[in-house]
C-alpha cells in the first residue's frame, strides 16, 4: 500500500478487483436474488446469538460513508432482559396511543396488509435490540458543540448496511420506529447529543414464521433513464 501526503494529509493508493463484464453480470445478479430474500420479521426465537457475531455485523455497518466522514452514529445493543422490558412497556404505551389516536385512516388502511399492532413482543423476545442513535454533534472540551453533517443521511446508510450485514449473517430484523422514540434516550442514559433513530431486533426467526407477502416494485416503476 503506498502512502503520501495531499495538502500535508495522508492519502493511501487505492486499489479494487475489478471484473470482466460477464462475472459483473453474474455477481449482480447472484447479489440482487439474495436481497431479494431478506424480510422484515416480526416473529423472533429467543435463542441466543453469540456477541462477537453483533459486533462484526456493527463494524460492517459503520464501514458507511458519512458526511465529513464523522461516522455520527452510536449502536447500544441492549441484551438485558429488565431493559428490554422497559423498552417494550414504553413502546407499547406510545405505539397504542399512536394505533388509537395519532395514525390516519389512511395509514392505519396502508399497514393493514402488513397486519401490525401496537403489541410488539419481538421487543422482548429477540435476544438483541440495537438501538441506532443519530449524533447531531460531538461534545468537546468547555462543552463546544462540534456538528456533524447530513447526520440523517448517513445513519440511513448505515442502517442499511446493518441489515445487508445482518442478512449475510443468517440472521433476521426488524426495522421499528416506535413513535416518538424520546423515551429510549432516557431507558437506555443516552447523552443529549444522541438522538434515537431506529430500534433494530435482531435474532433468528421464531420456528413458525410469517411475513406478508408483499411485492416489490418492477425496475419500470423505480428506475428513469435520463
Ligand atoms: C424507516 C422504516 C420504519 C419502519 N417502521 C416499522 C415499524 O415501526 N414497525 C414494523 O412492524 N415495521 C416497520 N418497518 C418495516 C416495514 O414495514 C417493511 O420494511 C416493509 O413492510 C417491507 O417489508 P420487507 O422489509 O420485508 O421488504 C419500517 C421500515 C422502515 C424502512
Amino acid at each position: 500500500m503506498h502512502t503520501k501526503l495531499i495538502d500535508g494529509f495522508p492519502f493511501v493508493s487505492y486499489t479494487k478487483a475489478t471484473y470482466e463484464i460477464s462475472e459483473m453480470e453474474a455477481r449482480c445478479r447472484l447479489y440482487f436474488d439474495w436481497m431479494n430474500t431478506r424480510r422484515t420479521v416480526r416473529d423472533f426465537s429467543n435463542k441466543s446469538v453469540p456477541e462477537h457475531i453483533i459486533e462484526n455485523i456493527i463494524l460492517t455497518a459503520s464501514t458507511a460513508p458519512s458526511g465529513a466522514h464523522k461516522q455520527p452514529w452510536t449502536f447500544c445493543v441492549v441484551k438485558n432482559a429488565d431493559v428490554k422490558k422497559q423498552i417494550r412497556i414504553a413502546a407499547e404505551k406510545e405505539e397504542k396511543e399512536s394505533y388509537e389516536t395519532r395514525m390516519t385512516d389512511e395509514w392505519l388502511r396502508d399497514l393493514q396488509p402488513i397486519g401490525t399492532d401496537w403489541h410488539k413482543p419481538f421487543l422482548e423476545t429477540a435476544p438483541y435490540l440495537i438501538v441506532v442513535f443519530k449524533r447531531s454533534y460531538e461534545l468537546e472540551l468547555n462543552n463546544y458543540k462540534h456538528q456533524n453533517y447530513y447526520v440523517t443521511e448517513s445513519c440511513g446508510i448505515a442502517c442499511g448496511f446493518l441489515l445487508t450485514a445482518i442478512h449475510n449473517a443468517g440472521l433476521v430484523a426488524l426495522t421499528h420506529t416506535p413513535s416518538p422514540m424520546n423515551f429510549l434516550s432516557k431507558v437506555l442514559d443516552r447523552p443529549v447529543n444522541e438522538k434515537p433513530y431506529l430500534l433494530i431486533p435482531v435474532g433468528y426467526p421464531a420456528e413458525e414464521c410469517w411475513v406478508p407477502d408483499l411485492k416489490r416494485k418492477d425496475l419500470s416503476e423505480i428506475c428513469v433513464w435520463i
